[in-house]
């Protein structure tokens, strides 16, 4: 695979999150299939995100999404053993990326679920032992995203071994105008993950849609 020619497939990715990473990857020319549970669901949101970005969108099945080159995970952390479970063969040989956060909302608090494999993006890799396992856009609100005059000014935490990270950041993140930065191995997914609670709460107190800036890095 070279940085910047991957198509990208998307399972959950009739959500905010999915929509709005496919609004900018789309945008920028590369190929994305959405993909739900529900494959009319998939179809309604592909056409709503090729209108909104000019580019080539397909709605499909989850099934059909494994098929991209590049695969990332936007469902609930809820569903996400069982969908990676069930899709575990297709995804066998690929680049699969996790924006998934484990998080909780109660009584106006937000905090994070314990995973037993210690996070979310650990989970996937313990699930599809034949994929490259990596997480990223944890932290990119979908309001962002989706909103296509607003340039992304924040950084992109990458979490993955050295060669998926590089076509993470030098081909997804490139194409969404985000910095995307590699901090390091899937052990440290937990923290990205979390980290997304603080920005959540901050955001409500604020009224705004922080990110994260790395300072004192090129
Ligand atoms: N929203 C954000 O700003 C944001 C930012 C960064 C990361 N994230 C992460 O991205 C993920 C998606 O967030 P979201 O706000 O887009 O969520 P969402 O809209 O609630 O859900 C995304 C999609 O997942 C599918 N889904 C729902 N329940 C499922 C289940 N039990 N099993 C399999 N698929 C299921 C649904 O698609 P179908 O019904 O069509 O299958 C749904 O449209 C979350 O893990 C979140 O932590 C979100």
């Amino acid at each position: 695979l070279s940085a910047g020619s991957e198509s990208i497939g998307i399972l959950g990715g009739t959500g905010k999150e999915g929509r709005g990473l496919a609004t900018r990857w789309a945008r920028a020319g590369r190929s994305v299939s959405i993909g739900s549970r529900d494959i009319a669901r998939a179809e309604a949101a592909a056409i709503e995100v090729a209108e909104a970005s000019g580019g080539k969108v397909r709605g499909v099945d989850n099934s059909g999404a494994c098929e991209a080159d590049v695969v990332v995970l936007t469902t609930p952390f809820a569903g996400l053993d069982a969908t990676v479970s069930e899709h575990a063969t297709r995804l066998a040989g690929k680049v699969v990326v996790s924006a998934v956060n484990p998080l909780r909302f109660d009584a106006g608090t937000i905090s994070t679920v314990a995973v037993a494999e210690g996070s979310a993006a650990e989970l996937v890799a313990a699930r599809l032992p034949g994929s490259r396992v990596g997480a990223a856009f944890h932290n990119l609100s979908s309001k962002i995203l989706l909103d296509l005059a607003h340039e992304i000014d924040e950084d992109v935490p990458v979490v993955a071994d050295d060669e998926a990270a590089e076509l993470v950041i030098t081909g997804l993140c490139a194409d969404l105008g985000a910095r995307g930065v590699a901090v390091g191995p899937l052990t440290l997914a937990r923290y990205v993950e979390g980290f997304t609670a603080v920005l959540l709460t901050l955001n409500r107190r604020r009224k705004t849609q922080a990110g994260i800036r790395f300072t004192g890095i090129d």
